[in-house]
């Protein structure tokens, strides 16, 4: 594997501190997850998109801004119900607020239609997918979850065991 010497993450890194400032204005009621782990997991998906992204030779940058995004719709709404598919009321208008805020780590449109192909998929980890930037963003997710502590469904644990043994960490019988 040949290894950059620097990732270039300022636009992730930009895009999560616009979300992080948007979360002191999301309603502390009535949500599913608490604004702590939405904000955690989003911060922790993109790095692990990041890791998985240089281990598959996939774009790291793109990587972590679909997985900093991806559960826009839980973030925004506070509802996780069909968040994977709602993500297309979200997507655009708040990439593109992102992009006026700030101009110098715009998203490109062709960026947004990716997002707009990859991210609503992301919740049907049992499927497998041709696409490698679907199944990067469901492995991540995936890992993200389960060292979060989130119990992972018997459906999922192949591609969860299999993701992880990528990372060297074996199942242990
Ligand atoms: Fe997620």
């Amino acid at each position: 594997m040949q290894l950059p010497t620097k990732l270039d993450t300022r636009r992730s890194h930009k895009l999560i501190q616009f979300f992080l400032k948007r979360s002191e204005k999301w309603s502390k009621e009535n949500r599913d997850f608490s604004i702590y782990w939405s904000t955690s997991h989003m911060t922790t998906t993109a790095q692990t998109m990041r890791l998985l992204a240089v281990l598959r030779g996939l774009d790291p940058e793109f990587c972590a801004i679909a997985g900093a995004i991806h559960d826009i719709a839980t973030m925004e709404s506070g509802k996780a119900e069909n968040h994977a598919e709602r993500a297309l009321d979200f997507l655009e208008p708040l990439v593109h607020e992102f992009n006026q805020e700030y101009e110098k780590h715009k998203i490109t449109n062709a960026e947004i239609a990716r997002l707009k192909e990859i991210i609503p998929q992301h919740s049907d980890k049992a499927v497998v997918s041709n696409d490698p930037y679907v199944e990067i963003l469901k492995d991540a997710d995936a890992i993200d979850r389960y060292l979060h502590g989130v119990e992972t469904k018997e459906a999922e644990m192949p591609r969860l065991e299999k993701a992880l043994s990528e990372l060297g960490m074996e199942k242990r019988e």
